[in-house]
């Protein structure tokens, strides 16, 4: 059993009523419930925090022992050396993720402060970008 965490930041518990022609109609939780089914052999555990330091918390407390962390930070991606430093901290290897093309978009998104610090990034596939996240870690 692989246990991957997946971690997302600020507004994206909006995910669904949140600017849908950018992030769709799908609440995480119903696309979450999906994502379980079609794994079977992983134990997906999600945490959703509007506050920096409780990403950082996650982080730390799932970085030793888990097979995989998903992370989209959400704007804390273009701004938090902090968030960097814990993922640069732990063990577990990390993949940012996101669910829009940020490069597509305002050049204050085309930044990331946590990029280096991780294994890979996978952006723009919407929602699927967690699942080929996942895929990364099999
Ligand atoms: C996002 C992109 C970020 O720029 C933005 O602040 C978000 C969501 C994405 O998943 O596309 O909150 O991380």
């Amino acid at each position: 059993m692989k246990k991957i965490q997946i971690i997302n930041g600020p507004n994206l518990n909006l995910l669904g009523k949140r600017e849908p022609a950018v992030y769709g109609s799908t609440a995480f939780e119903t696309y979450l419930a999906e994502l379980r089914g079609g794994y079977p052999e992983c134990e997906i555990s999600y945490y959703q925090s509007n506050i920096e330091g409780e990403l950082i918390n996650k982080i730390q407390e799932t970085g030793f022992d888990y097979d995989g962390i998903i992370l989209n930070a959400g704007a804390y991606t273009h701004t938090s050396i902090a968030l960097h430093d814990a993922i640069k901290g732990v063990n577990t290897p990390v993949v940012e993720v996101h669910i829009s093309n940020v490069h597509a978009r305002e050049a204050f998104r085309h930044v990331s402060m946590i990029s280096a610090a991780c294994r890979g990034v996978i952006l723009g596939f919407g929602l699927d970008s967690y699942r080929l996240a996942i895929e990364s870690f099999l």
